[in-house]
């Protein structure tokens, strides 16, 4: 399972720090890049954390609603956290190329459309082509597209059959006041405890979890993925190189 190709999120959580505007944990962001140089992925997505959902929340707060005129400095925002996400990628010598999602997607009638040609020759050549949560032209204006709806999309788009999150929690909670992390999940099985998590109040159900185990559903069956705390290294130490499982596993 170890040598298996696979795509990576640094979810926002981890590699900013949530409470502070556009403050980078570059001890969280580094860390990573030292296993990831262990155990290569084939792509790297990033979340937008305290920098992308900072400002869209301050428009929104303000306007109501996001419009073409939004998009120059969301866009900005998120390319300058990208870009320190990237030096700090290639200074543990990772191949890194930037790719703004901007730039190359679009969502038509709610359908995600991106222009890969460019990003799969780069895979080819061995580089690793970095995208992130974004705000993308629409056919209503512009829209937010988050990292792990990303991530579903180029998994599908590249064949790739394991998918690792980077969290700043253990895994999904089945209780959230005894901490209680499901080891595995298997989305397609009808007495799964998914069943259990819709339903129960007692999980941790904040819309990012949710959204995330949702968007799986679209992954091709027999895929493999890893819900792991990226803050800690004895976790990522044995996702990324034994191969294993510290967080909760789904499986599709
Ligand atoms: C959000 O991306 C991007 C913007 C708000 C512009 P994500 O939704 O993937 O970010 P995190 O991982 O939750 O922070």
């Amino acid at each position: 399972m170890n040598n298996m190709e696979y795509i990576v999120k640094l979810g926002g959580s981890v590699i900013t720090e949530k409470d502070k505007a556009m403050k980078i944990n570059y001890d969280s962001l580094c860390r990573i890049g030292s296993y990831l140089r262990k155990n290569m992925p084939k792509i790297i997505v990033h979340g937008g954390g305290s920098y992308g959902h900072y400002i869209v929340h301050g428009i929104l707060e303000k306007k109501k609603r996001l419009d073409y005129t939004d998009l120059p400095l969301i866009s900005y925002v998120m390319d300058t956290l990208n870009r320190e996400v990237i030096k700090c990628l290639q200074d543990y010598g990772l191949p890194v190329v930037s790719f703004p999602p901007h730039s190359i997607c679009s969502i038509k009638n709610n359908e995600l459309e991106c222009e890969t040609g460019t990003l799969k020759r780069i895979v080819e050549k061995g580089l690793i082509p970095v995208l992130y949560g974004d705000a993308v032209v629409s056919t209503g204006g512009i829209e937010i597209l988050s990292g792990d709806t990303l991530m579903v999309f180029l998994a599908r788009e590249y064949g790739l059959r394991k998918l690792v999150f980077l969290t700043d929690v253990d895994g999904v909670y089945v209780n959230m006041d005894k901490k209680t992390i499901i080891k595995h999940l298997n989305l397609r099985d009808p007495r799964s405890q998914l069943a259990f998590l819709r339903e129960s109040n007692n999980i941790d159900v904040t819309g990012g979890m949710r959204a995330k185990i949702e968007s799986l559903k679209n992954l091709p069956s027999g895929t493999l993925v890893y819900i792991v705390n990226g803050r800690k290294e004895s976790h990522l130490s044995k996702v990324f190189v034994e191969g294993e499982n510290p967080g909760t596993l789904i499986e599709t």
